[in-house]
């Protein structure tokens, strides 16, 4: 490996500038030129490169979003694009790619390698929806972001006697939605991985509402429906009073949590000596508190299920 490009691309997430900076400084330690591509794919096709050196990455370790920015480029799944991808990436010397991002910058980034290009894949989502690890940069930051909205509508919640619908982001994934209800006390959690029963979470509603109970939280994950008509069925069905917030992007900005910003530091340095070690077609991810390396077909491939045992869990504490 000569020359290592790297880039951001699909949603941002907090802890991607930690993650360049690790890469950029790492590439410099070992001597190898580091180039930053700026919009994803869509920089890419355009050509848009910058050689980093130790300072261009200096004073972003605590920021959110990505200094390289992004873009979600849907001209990139066209074959011709990736071969003229490929042929910008290798008249500018650039031999191996670090490719920040989630599934489908992943499936961008395999089709580089058909054309000679070596590849490292970093999970980068706040969705935490990559299969072949526990977690993704940016996640445990929105989780906390999302922590912190709940407390504040708890405060509201509970001088008003109200019932509050929380809608939080994820795609098709119920991460963000299980771990925040867990950890914000949410009297149920709708996750599109578990199918649920508006009747059933209105009885709870009820049942704790007879107990004395005031006020509740309900977190809805994007990816199990709508909080707006879930809100309104649920204010129908109960005659509680009832209000909805969409969290929406705040959840993916941001200053990263020391969690992000480690996990994002060591995978973006262990990238770089993977490439060294001439590894390709793979990506970082962590296990059971580990930084792996894992083939970048199984990324692709498999399915990160929730996890059953925090869901059941929830449902216990929250009776
Ligand atoms: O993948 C991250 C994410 O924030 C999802 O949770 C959400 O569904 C989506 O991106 C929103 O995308 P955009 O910012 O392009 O509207």
């Amino acid at each position: 490996v000569q020359h290592i490009g790297v880039l951001t691309s699909g949603g941002d997430a907090p802890g991607m500038n930690a993650c360049v900076r690790a890469v950029v400084r790492m590439a410099i330690y070992q001597g190898i030129k580091v180039s930053g591509i700026l919009r994803g794919y869509a920089g890419l096709l355009a050509g848009e490169m910058r050689p980093m050196d130790v300072g261009s990455v200096g004073d972003i370790i605590h920021r959110g979003g990505t200094v390289l920015r992004t873009a979600r480029c849907k001209e990139f799944f066209e074959e011709k694009n990736q071969a003229l991808a490929a042929g910008k990436l290798k008249a500018a010397g650039i031999d191996a790619l670090v490719v920040i991002g989630g599934d489908g910058s992943f499936r961008g980034a395999q089709a580089l390698m058909g054309h000679g290009i070596r590849i490292v894949g970093i999970p980068g989502t706040i969705d935490n929806d990559i299969p072949g690890t526990d977690y993704t940069i940016g996640f445990d930051t929105a989780v906390n972001t999302v922590l912190d909205a709940i407390n504040k509508i708890r405060d509201t919640a509970t001088s008003h006697d109200r019932t509050n619908v929380i809608e939080v982001m994820g795609r098709r994934a119920g991460h963000i939605a299980l771990l925040a209800g867990l950890g914000g006390g949410a009297e149920s959690i709708l996750v599109p991985e578990v199918s649920f029963d508006i009747d059933e979470v209105c009885a709870r509603l009820m049942r704790g509402h007879e107990r004395g109970k005031l006020h509740s939280i309900i977190l809805v994950a994007e990816g199990a429906g709508s909080a707006v008509e879930i809100g309104k069925r649920i204010e129908e069905k109960t005659g509680l009073e009832t209000r909805v917030t969409i969290l929406g992007h705040i959840q993916r900005g941001g200053n990263p949590t020391a969690t992000d910003r480690i996990w994002a530091s060591r995978m973006g340095a262990q990238a770089v000596e993977a490439l060294l070690r001439g590894q390709s077609n793979i990506m970082l991810g962590v296990r059971k508190g580990e930084l792996i390396e894992e083939n970048l077909d199984k990324a692709l491939t498999e399915r990160n299920g929730l996890d059953e045992e925090l869901y059941r869990l929830a449902g216990v504490l929250s009776i």
